[in-house]
């Protein structure tokens, strides 16, 4: 009966001794051995089972004679040709009625095929982590180009806005040479008609030595746009930069025929920044107000202290198209623009920087059709 049993087993099925000498085999145990069944019967299990890790004799005669089920995934046997062929192996004691350990059963299955397979999976895994390994440097590489390409073309958008700034000294600075060449040229003509030279000149010298200054000012001025320099901040007053922006602009003739009316405090409000970088934020607010305005609308830049005193609140309000909900996640969002070939989608993410660098807030509210309003707030 108990050979039926065996027989329908596809693993092989071992009876060993207690002296660990083969009794009853299965055709599974043939089969894996590479023994007949009369060669097995007889034959020292030791001769057949290598374990020197675990040392399978050892178990076999310790746990086994305790009456523990023995399990090991990772073992041995070594057929009749001397192969070694791995396998895993259960072990059961078979103790008689008194308690005397009679013998062992050992089932043993081949696991080639199984650890065939993990080996490939194993081999699969290592593939795709090296892969993986190879997308991760590759996205870095791609990112560190991504930074830099930021980078420059932060620097450029920074370069546009001193450009524009600077076209407007330049203009300035020619308007008042023009009234320097004006007085100098009336200062002349009363000489070549004999009039009272002298007085003149005393008129018009104060106005002479103020234009001088202005001069040099805006000369100091062009410089400091042509090399910003480091990041260095100082205490300024913000009602002056709005000033100084909104003139240059329309001197730049970036205004086209519209006005920027100010509404600033009497009062000077003082903020520790970069100038030119608070320069940007204006250029680019202003300038994206004058873009959604076109031909006939208001821009107001308003400045004025926070509630408490702690923060200077500066707006730029306009009315203009508007922007529509949708787009309103997307405006500082690089390269994000709805001017085609005549925008970059640079400036709000420059602003945006800019005042969270300085621990400010950007806000925006919109109404299509009726117009927009940027806010900004800085430490006082
Ligand atoms: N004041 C505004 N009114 C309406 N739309 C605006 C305003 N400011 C910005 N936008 C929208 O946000 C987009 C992104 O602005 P910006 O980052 O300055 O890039 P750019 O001006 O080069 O398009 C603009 O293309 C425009 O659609
Ligand atoms: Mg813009």
């Amino acid at each position: 009966m108990i050979e039926f049993v065996l027989e329908a087993m596809v693993d092989a099925v071992m009876m060993v001794d207690a002296e660990g000498r083969i009794t009853l085999t299965n055709s599974g145990a043939t089969h894996l051995s590479g023994y007949t069944r009369e060669e097995l019967c007889g034959l020292a299990i030791s001769r057949l089972l290598v374990d020197e890790s675990s040392g399978m004799r050892t178990v076999v005669r310790r746990r086994i004679e305790d009456g523990d089920v023995l399990r090991r995934e990772e073992s041995w046997l070594v057929s009749k040709k001397g192969e070694r062929i791995p396998i895993s192996i259960t072990g059961s004691p078979v103790i008689d009625d008194r308690g005397t350990l009679q013998g062992i059963v050992l089932v043993a299955r081949d696991v080639r095929e199984m650890r065939q397979l993990l080996a490939e999976k194993e081999a699969e895994i290592r593939r795709r982590r090296a892969l993986e390994d190879e997308l991760r440097t590759a996205k870095s590489q791609i990112e560190s180009q991504l930074d830099q390409t930021r980078t420059q073309l932060l620097l450029a958008e920074r370069r546009a806005t001193l450009g524009t700034l600077a076209g407007g000294v330049g203009h300035e600075l020619r308007n008042i040479a023009q009234v320097q060449i004006a007085a100098v040229d009336e200062l002349a003509a009363a000489i070549s008609a004999g009039e009272d030279a002298t007085s003149f000149a005393r008129r018009i010298l104060p106005e002479l030595e103020r234009v001088g200054d202005h001069i040099a000012e805006h000369g100091e001025r062009l410089m400091q746009l042509a090399r910003p320099g480091p990041d260095h901040v100082e205490p300024l007053d913000l009602n002056g930069v709005v000033r100084d922006v909104a003139a240059m602009l329309k001197l730049a003739g970036k205004l086209g025929r519209l006005a920027v009316q100010l509404a600033l405090p009497d009062k000077p409000v003082t903020v520790t920044v970069n100038r030119t970088r608070i320069e940007q934020i204006l250029v680019n607010l202003i300038t994206n107000a004058v873009d959604a305005i076109g031909h006939e609308g208001r821009i107001t830049v308003e400045v004025s202290p926070s509630v408490d005193e702690r923060r200077i609140i500066c707006s730029v309000r306009d009315t203009g198209a508007g922007i529509p909900e949708s787009e309103l996640d997307q405006i500082f969002e690089p390269f994000f623009t709805t001017k085609g070939d005549a925008g970059t989608g640079l400036g709000l993410t420059v602003v945006r920087d800019i005042v969270l660098s300085y621990g400010g807030r950007l806000d925006v509210r919109s109404v299509p059709g009726e117009g927009t309003t940027f806010t900004f707030d800085l430490p006082a």
